[in-house]
């Protein structure tokens, strides 16, 4: 048993995690609703196969022969979307397919991406019940998220090892992959935090690669070269992979 199944492969997430799996010598199986929409997914050491993150029997099915999975499932790509087919309970759906459908395959360490709505500001509240901070109306969005969370902390002691990865601020698409982040805990760190999709990647790859993080969610983050920080605050270093 080897390989990394990943759900949501087709997106921003998925993609680059699938590119830092397959550069660290993993086989790749790619999930996507659909698999014709994708056709430039597989690539040597790619599979890519149609597959439902929030199904359990469809994740056991997709997850079946690896050892390990990446959640980088969101059914809200941007705002302009808007919220009305958003279903409040999607996250808890997709995290309870999981621990159940990965339990069946035999898939024992789980990585999902969180969200740093729920990360705790400086006033000690979650950011997204600061509206000077986060948008009201993406609201809904970041409660869907945190009930997902909620439901992995629930069920956190059954046989599939998770950790939840949440970027602590501006995630960059297509920005550098520097190899490098910092490992936080609940609270947004200081400064300015940033992350590239490219290193959280890095980040995911490594709690499978070498798990440190066991049940738990983390933040993670870099800053920008030159920004002022809050380094000395903000838990351990990341490993560097250049
Ligand atoms: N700073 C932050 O905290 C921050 C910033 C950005 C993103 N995020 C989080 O990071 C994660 C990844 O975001 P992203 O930017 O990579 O999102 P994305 O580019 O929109 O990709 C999400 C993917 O999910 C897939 N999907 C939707 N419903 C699905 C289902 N039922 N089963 C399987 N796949 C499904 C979609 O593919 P198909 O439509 O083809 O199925 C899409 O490719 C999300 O949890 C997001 O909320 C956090």
């Amino acid at each position: 048993m080897g390989g990394i199944v990943v759900f949501g492969a087709g997106g921003r997430a998925g993609r680059a995690v699938t590119a830092e799996a397959r550069g660290r010598g993993h086989e790749v199986t790619a999930v996507v609703r659909d698999p014709a929409r994708y056709p430039g997914l597989a690539t040597a050491g790619v599979t890519v196969v149609r597959g439902d993150v929030t199904d359990a029997e469809s994740v056991a099915r997709v997850a079946g022969g690896r050892c390990a999975a990446v959640h980088t499932v969101s059914p809200f790509s941007g705002p302009e979307q808007g919220f009305d087919s958003l279903d409040p309970t999607f996250f808890v759906k997709a995290a309870d397919a999981l621990l159940d459908g990965l339990a069946v395959a035999g898939a024992k360490r789980l990585v999902a991406v969180g969200l740093g709505a729920n990360l705790l500001g400086a006033d000690g509240r979650p950011v997204m019940d600061d509206p000077a901070v986060f948008p009201a109306e993406i609201r809904p969005f970041a409660l869907a998220h945190t009930a997902g969370l909620a439901r992995l902390r629930e069920r956190g002691d059954g046989p599939v090892d998770w950790v939840m990865l949440t970027p602590a601020g501006f995630l960059e698409h297509g920005g550098e992959r520097t190899g490098r982040y910092r490992v936080g805990g609940e609270r947004v760190p200081g400064g300015e935090p940033w992350l590239s999709y490219a290193d959280l990647a890095v980040a995911v790859i490594d709690e499978i690669d070498r798990p440190v993080r066991h049940r738990e969610r983390v933040s993670v983050f870099s800053f920008r070269e030159g920004a002022g920080t809050t380094w000395d605050q903000c838990g351990e270093r990341g490993k560097n992979h250049i």
